[in-house]
């Protein structure tokens, strides 16, 4: 391992299962889950979070699959609390054991980003493929704000919800939520599976901005309301992750550290917790100083005067629809490969989203080694 000194990470990610009561077809979490175990015990998770805030790390998010099938949580969260983090919860809200709120408040947690996928119970259940996940939402939610647990609503934004987003608003502000994420899918994993049945149109985009940004304008409403966009109708890409291995580290399952949650889908060796310590990782490991820095770029991203702005894009969209992870990011203008974005947004608009493939393990089994090169 090669040293390169840089500032530590300031948010550290533990994704505490693969395992999840849902099977949304926007998942983040790579194609073949299924051949894969959660080896990470409590105790690695404690070592590690030690080490993190031992470099500096100040926020840490609990996330999976779902975290609450961990039984380990309460006391993780006691630990990252006692430790000096800002803790963070990031879950379904589905399958939660009895007393979990409660006990996740008596550990110090801060706060809950629970994911709403629309105000509408048919929706919920077409989306999550799970009959019950409705009811136990707004159960879970109740419980939070009975904690004064600040509370997070992430509704992810696709052809299926978009047009209803005031109503998803309306029910947010509704619940008590502190904060609305009105967050566009973002072309990954599951998601790209999907993205001619999930892709809105621009159009669509521009009506749910104007309406976010008129809640936004009237001061009545004390709720914060983000709306974060698909890149896919930008000209230039996004500065994924605040670049490579700046900002953050996520530790997933099997104990893998990663520069972001897709990066195990890149064809780089990334380096266990299990074998070394984060701070060796962060600062020597080949792979997370493989995109930091320029010196990987090739044209047009080497010569470009905003490669200080958006890093070239995000590495894990270029390899998965490139099958080069240090080509430019196809979503901008300048790339060789922008017509693989412009193509998909025309199929996109003459499918309808009939047919949703599931994050489940028949499918999983289906999509192991397979890339989208051609998608
Ligand atoms: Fe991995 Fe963007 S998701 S670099």
């Amino acid at each position: 391992m090669n040293e390169i000194k840089t500032k530590p990470p300031l948010w550290i990610l533990l994704e505490l299962t693969h395992k999840c009561p849902l099977e949304c077809p926007y998942c983040y979490n790579q194609l073949d889950f299924a051949k894969i175990d959660d080896k990470m015990q409590k105790e690695d998770w404690f070592r590690v979070m030690e080490q993190a805030r031992e470099m500096g790390a100040v926020q840490i998010g609990f996330s999976g699959g779902e975290p609450l099938l961990n039984k380990d949580l309460p006391e993780l969260v006691k630990k990252a609390n006692d430790l000096g983090f800002y803790t963070n919860l990031i879950t379904s809200g589905v399958s939660a054991p009895i007393g979990i709120v409660q006990k996740l408040k008596e550990a110090g947690l801060k706060t809950v980003q629970i994911g709403i996928q629309s105000h509408d119970k048919d929706i919920i259940t077409l989306l999550t493929n799970n009959k019950t996940a409705y009811e136990q939402k707004q159960n879970f939610i109740k419980e939070v704000k009975k904690e004064g647990i600040q509370l997070i609503i992430n509704s992810t934004i696709h052809k299926l919800n978009i047009d209803h987003v005031d109503k998803i608003i309306e029910y947010a502000n509704d619940v008590g939520a502190n904060y609305l994420e009105l967050a566009n899918v973002q072309y990954y994993g599951w998601a790209l599976e999907n993205i001619d049945k999930l892709l809105p149109s621009k159009e669509q985009i521009e009506k749910a901005r104007k309406i976010t940004h008129t809640y936004r304008e009237n001061k009545n409403n004390k709720m914060k309301v983000y709306f974060v966009v698909p890149d896919y109708y930008e000209v230039r890409p996004k500065a994924c992750m605040n670049g490579w291995g700046t900002t953050f580290l996520t530790i997933n399952p099997e104990g893998d550290a990663l520069p972001c949650n897709m990066a195990n889908t890149l064809p780089l060796k990334f380096p266990n917790v299990k074998d070394y310590s984060l701070e060796e990782i962060w600062n020597r490991s080949n792979s997370f100083n493989y995109f930091r820095g320029d010196s990987w770029m090739s044209e047009p991203c080497r010569t470009c005067n905003e490669k200080e702005k958006d890093f070239g894009g995000c590495r894990c969209q270029a390899f998965a629809l490139t099958n080069d992870m240090n080509a430019t990011d196809p979503v901008c203008e300048k790339s060789q490969h922008h017509n693989i974005i412009t193509d998909t947004i025309n199929r996109a608009l003459e499918t309808s989203n009939d047919g949703l493939i599931y994050r489940n393990r028949n499918n999983s089994i289906n999509f192991i080694g397979k890339n989208h090169a051609n998608c």
